[in-house]
Formats: structure tokens, C-alpha cells, sequence
């Protein structure tokens, strides 16, 4: 007999004489009640167990996270919160599980435990939750962007070109440590490594993204990018899922009605899909912030926070009024920032974003019109900027409790202008021909912004750190799993 999903169990319409689920034991209570997950919902289903024609050694053996395949009829429940529950005629143990050594108690567990138990964690209600909100969310970019007739371009993993140009790579190399070829002068001889040339885990699919805009009109990539900056933060991986949308033809406005529409999409779409795993992490939420002070509290509750971002545009400042507004701003005044903003120029760092965001605007926040010098070299200058003062068509799309979810921009689109600063940044104009090529052979206006999925999924699920959003992550020091 194959076995039904919990959660179309507890969905059923009527009684059902025969059924057979198959999960997990969450809990075993008076010998009798056994909780079954199976991972299809949030939800458990409740078994009732016949204890009294049951061997003892049976009854023994339905211990938390124990393998099992129940059998019976789904009965309406008398019990509350649920309308189904299973009169169970068969038991079977699957699969044992020690009670004393599972690691996952039926028991509030740290959070800081449960990543060091990431193999298990997923089997919590709140990891069951926030993977499946993930998975949802992943969907709703494809379905985004599959509606408006974007081509899915997989771009490499394994490039010679560092997108960002901010050298933050993993190298890869099938060259050895202990015999490693040197040229003349003593380097490395990467013309004997694998590829004949010096290659890295790709930072983004932009640049090779880029090419396939200028055929295709309208691309997205959605894959995994590689940063080895040391920064142990509680929004920063060492491997993280990008999705770069690319299209020809858009300006930096085009660019942002995107962005935006793009980003209340896949919100609107967990929201749908995932309701009951929202208001379950909303609970969760509201919950752990019961132990915080008031104003370290959030003003809204999760799916008011979600809703609010649907309901309302997002804010568009230029980065020149955002940097009055900062420079004016009380902790900047105060020297209550790390770094004070004292002129035009300065970079945002995130308590700046942040300031923005949470304290001034207190809605999403668009900044565009970056100084030059701050941003990557495949920008479009600014017309009519003074000099000294050189703008880039540059955006960020900055949120409450995350700082920066999307970076973008329009690309520079003139050959001589984007050839100059290459030479000025000292990026080697041989490396990327193909990329000059797209500006040789009909070049034209196109733009485009990356968005990083974790920093999405902890806005939806309303986690606080990117590793809890992401199945096994790798931060500096952490390669387990
Ligand atoms: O702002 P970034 O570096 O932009 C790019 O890579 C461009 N090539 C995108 C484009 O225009 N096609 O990264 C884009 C986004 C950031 O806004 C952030 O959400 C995320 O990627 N991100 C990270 N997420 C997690 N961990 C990290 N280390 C991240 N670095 C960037
Ligand atoms: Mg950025």
C-alpha cells in the first residue's frame, strides 16, 4: 500500500477506512499519541496507538526521531487543532532512534546548536519551515521571470574573470602544492594548470549574463557565486545563490521598476503558497523577541512586514540626498555611527543603509547615482556630472533588517568610455575581448542587477542570520557538511 502525505491526510475531505503514512516520531506522549511529521507540512498528524494490543518492546521503540510506517483509519479527532487524526491498526519501526543520543530533543534548541547539527536541524518546525519557504521562493523566481519571457542562462562556475573586480576569489587550480610548476621570475605557471590559464570560482554571472542580453534581450541566471571575503557577518557567505536578470535596452529606471516589481512578486507568491509556514515562523518570531527589550523589538509582526512591502513603492533617493540626510542625521551628529559620513564620496557602510532604512524612510529604500570610484568599472557614467563629482547609473535596493538585498545598474555601453576606465582600474582589456565584444558588434543601453537569495529569504522568513537561511552554509573557518 503506498503510503498518503501528512498533509494531504489532514487536508482530506472525509474519513478515509484505510491509510498509510510513513515520517518521523516528533513526540510519543502516554504511551499512546504518537506526533508524525514527514516533512510534506508543518503540521504533525496525530496517531493514536492501540498501547494495550501493542508489545511493549514495540511501544519502546516509538521514540523521538525514530522511522515509522503507520496503518489505520483517518478518524475525525477529538482532540484540538486538528480535525484528522489515525486510529492506528499496524505499526512498524522503520527505523530506531536513540533517545538519549538523537540530538534534536523535542526542546527548544539554540540556534547556534542547531547550525553546528545542520544535517539534523532541518527535522525542527522552524528548519522544516524556512526550507520549505525557500524552495517555494526559488520556484517564484523562475515563474517570475519564465511569465515575462526572460531566457534561464546558466552561466560558469569556473571563470577567468572576476566580474566585481574586487579580487575576493577562490581560486581553482588542479595544479599540486608540492611540485607546482614556476615560471622564470619564480610565479606560478597557471599555463600548466588545467585550464592553461588562471582560473576562480565565479562572484557573479554578470559579465557572461551580459553577452547573452545582447542576443537574447532578456536573461536571468539563477546559481550559486563564491566570495572569499573574511567578513563573519550575519549577511555574508562564502557561497551564496544569485539571481542576475540582464536585459536589453532597459535604462537605470527600467532597471528599478524591475527590481521592484520582481521583489513583491516572490513575496506575494510565498505569501500564497506558504502561509502556514509563515504565520509559524511569525509565532517564532514574536516569541524569541518576547525576551528583548522593547526597542530592540520589531514594529511589525512578519506578515504585516511582508504585506507592508507589497502595499507601499519602494523609496527612490539619489545617493547625494541620501548622504544630506545621513550627514544631518542624529548618531552621525552624535558620532554614534563607526564611520561618520563628513562628505560626498564617503562609501555607505551598513549602519548607514540601515539608518536609511529603518530610522528615516522606514520603507524599502532605492539608492542610485553612486560616485564612480566607489562602484565597478562596468557601470554607465552619468552625463552631464562635474567633475570630480562623476556619477554612475548605479542602484541598491536597500531593506529593513537585511541593508542591501539587490545591486545593479544600466552598463556602460560606449566602447572608448568603458576601454578608459578598464585602463584606469588596471583590468586587462585581453582578458575580456569577449566582453568588449558585446560593445564592438551592436552595442546598445542595457542593464540589469543581481539579487542575493539568502538575504531574500531571511526578509521572508524573518530570520536574523544568513546561516539559517541557506542548507549548509560556508563562512569563513566552516566547510562542514
Ligand atoms: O552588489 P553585488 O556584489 O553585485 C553584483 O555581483 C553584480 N554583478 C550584480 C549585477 O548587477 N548583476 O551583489 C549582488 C547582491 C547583493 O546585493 C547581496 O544581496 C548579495 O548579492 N551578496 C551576498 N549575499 C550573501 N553573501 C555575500 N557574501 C554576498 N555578497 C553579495
Ligand atoms: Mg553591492
Amino acid at each position: 500500500m503506498r503510503h498518503t502525505k501528512v498533509k494531504d491526510l489532514l487536508n482530506s475531505t472525509t474519513t478515509l477506512h484505510e491509510v498509510n503514512a510513513k515520517g518521523w516520531v516528533r513526540t510519543f506522549r502516554n504511551n499512546q499519541f504518537i506526533a508524525l511529521n514527514d516533512g510534506s507540512t508543518i503540521n504533525n498528524i496525530q496517531c493514536v496507538v492501540d498501547f494495550e494490543n501493542t508489545p511493549d518492546e514495540t511501544l519502546r521503540r516509538i521514540t523521538t526521531g525514530a522511522a515509522v510506517s503507520v496503518t489505520g483509519t483517518l478518524v475525525e479527532s477529538k482532540g484540538a487543532g486538528q480535525k484528522f487524526e489515525i486510529q492506528v491498526t499496524k505499526l512498524e519501526i522503520l527505523g530506531d532512534s536513540d533517545a538519549e543520543k538523537f540530538p534534536m530533543q523535542p526542546k527548544k534548541h539554540s540556534l547556534e546548536f542547531l547550525r553546528e547539527n545542520a544535517h539534523l536541524r532541518v527535522r525542527t518546525n522552524a528548519f522544516g519551515a524556512i526550507m520549505r519557504v525557500r524552495s517555494v521562493l526559488s520556484f517564484a523566481v523562475h515563474s517570475y521571470f519564465q511569465e515575462k519571457g526572460f531566457v534561464y542562462v546558466n552561466t560558469p562556475i569556473i571563470t577567468g574573470s572576476d566580474a566585481e573586480g574586487a579580487g575576493e576569489m577562490f581560486k581553482v587550480t588542479a595544479l599540486s602544492f608540492d611540485n607546482t610548476p614556476r615560471t622564470e621570475d619564480g610565479k606560478v605557471n597557471y599555463k600548466e594548470d588545467f585550464f592553461g590559464k588562471e582560473t576562480n570560482l565565479t562572484v557573479s554571472g554578470q559579465l557572461e549574463g551580459e553577452t547573452f542580453a545582447m542576443a537574447l534581450g532578456q536573461i536571468y541566471t539563477f546559481g550559486p557565486t563564491f566570495r572569499a571575503e573574511n567578513s563573519n557577518t550575519s549577511r555574508h557567505l562564502a557561497e551564496f545563490w544569485m539571481i542576475e536578470p540582464e536585459v536589453a535596452f532597459n535604462d537605470l529606471n527600467d532597471n528599478m521598476d524591475l527590481a521592484e516589481d520582481f521583489i513583491q512578486y516572490v513575496i506575494k507568491y510565498a505569501l500564497d503558497k506558504c502561509s502556514e509556514d509563515l504565520k509559524f515562523l511569525e509565532g517564532r518570531l514574536l516569541e524569541e523577541e518576547k525576551s528583548k527589550p522593547q526597542a530592540e523589538r520589531s514594529e511589525m509582526a512578519l506578515l504585516d512586514k511582508l504585506n507592508f512591502v507589497l502595499e507601499n513603492n519602494f523609496k527612490r533617493v539619489s545617493y547625494t540626498e541620501a548622504i544630506d540626510i545621513l550627514r544631518d542625521s542624529t548618531p552621525n551628529k552624535k558620532k554614534k555611527f563607526n564611520y561618520i559620513i563628513n562628505e560626498w564620496g564617503a562609501d555607505l557602510q551598513s549602519e548607514h543603509e540601515r539608518y536609511l532604512v529603518e530610522k528615516h524612510f522606514k520603507c524599502p529604500v532605492i539608492l542610485f547615482d553612486y560616485p564612480a570610484n566607489i562602484k565597478a568599472f562596468y557601470m554607465r557614467l552619468n552625463d552631464n556630472t562635474e567633475p570630480g563629482r562623476e556619477t554612475v547609473r548605479a542602484m541598491d535596493i536597500l531593506f529593513p533588517g537585511i541593508g542591501e538585498i539587490v545591486g545593479g545598474s544600466q552598463r556602460e555601453e560606449r566602447f572608448d568610455v568603458l576601454v578608459e576606465k578598464m585602463k584606469a582600474l588596471g583590468i586587462d582589456e585581453e582578458e575580456l575581448w569577449w566582453y568588449l565584444d558585446t560593445r564592438r558588434f551592436g552595442s546598445a543601453v542595457h542593464s540589469g542587477f543581481g539579487l542575493g537569495f539568502e538575504r531574500l529569504v531571511l526578509f521572508v522568513t524573518g530570520m536574523t542570520n544568513i546561516r539559517d537561511v541557506i542548507p549548509f552554509p560556508r563562512t569563513p573557518m566552516n566547510a562542514e557538511f
